[in-house]
């Protein structure tokens, strides 16, 4: 299983490092939410294109794997250790579906973010997506023990949360071509979210 998944997960990850490492400055400390194995971190610190000079990406998980290639800190998955915009940016990749409580977790992130939160994640919009959605979070995690709650919004829940959390949305991606070949019109595509939410507009109003 992890054969097959290892082509479609390297390319999942050269899409999200093509569209995170342009936001990031120089110098930026950067929190992976549920980062899992960390690969994530890693590979936008080794972006092709060059991530920017002194960034810092660090890991917070619930159930910490050990052997990560970032620094990653365990907490209880409710209240992060951290003061209130002590880091630049946090992204939240495919972790709010797995996430009982993702408003909660959603607030967490907005409070520690000095400027944006990146969320990755599905959307659904009818019963057939979500049985495709379904059907590919079993496939993707199932094998790694990361539980499913087989919960997913919509683009319209989508837009409610940042008022949410008195952020605003910079820009936002409806569709990715996040996986290779023939798997991406199934699985990709309109089934993918991504969006880059600013947390500092009120501090710039
Ligand atoms: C599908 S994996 C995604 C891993 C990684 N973000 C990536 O994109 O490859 C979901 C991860 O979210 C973690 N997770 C779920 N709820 C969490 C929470 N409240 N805080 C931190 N991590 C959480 C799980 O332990 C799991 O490692």
């Amino acid at each position: 299983m992890a054969r097959m998944h290892k082509p479609i997960y390297e390319h999942r990850l050269r899409v999200l490092v093509a569209q995170i490492v342009p936001c990031l400055r120089a110098g930026d400390r950067v929190l992976d939410v549920g980062c899992g194995n960390g690969t994530l971190g890693a590979a936008l610190l080794a972006a092709p294109l060059g991530c920017p000079a002194g960034v810092v990406v660090e890991g917070l998980e619930r159930v910490v794997r050990g052997g990560e290639p970032i620094k990653v800190h365990a907490y209880d998955g409710k209240v992060m250790p951290l003061e209130d915009k002590s880091v630049d940016v946090v992204i939240v990749a495919d972790v709010l579906h797995h996430e009982e409580q993702p408003d909660r977790l959603l607030r967490e992130c907005a409070r520690v973010s000095r400027r944006l939160v990146i969320i990755k994640d599905h959307r659904i919009s009818g019963a057939l997506s979500k049985w495709r959605v379904s059907l590919m979070d079993w496939a993707a995690n199932a094998p790694y023990g990361v539980p499913c709650l087989f919960r997913y919004n919509t683009l319209a829940q989508w837009r409610g949360e940042p008022a949410k959390f008195n952020a605003t949305i910079e820009h936002e991606l409806t569709s990715m071509d996040l996986y290779p070949g023939l798997w991406n019109p199934v699985f990709g595509k309109d089934l993918q979210y991504m969006v880059f939410w600013r947390t500092d507009k009120a501090e710039n109003a």
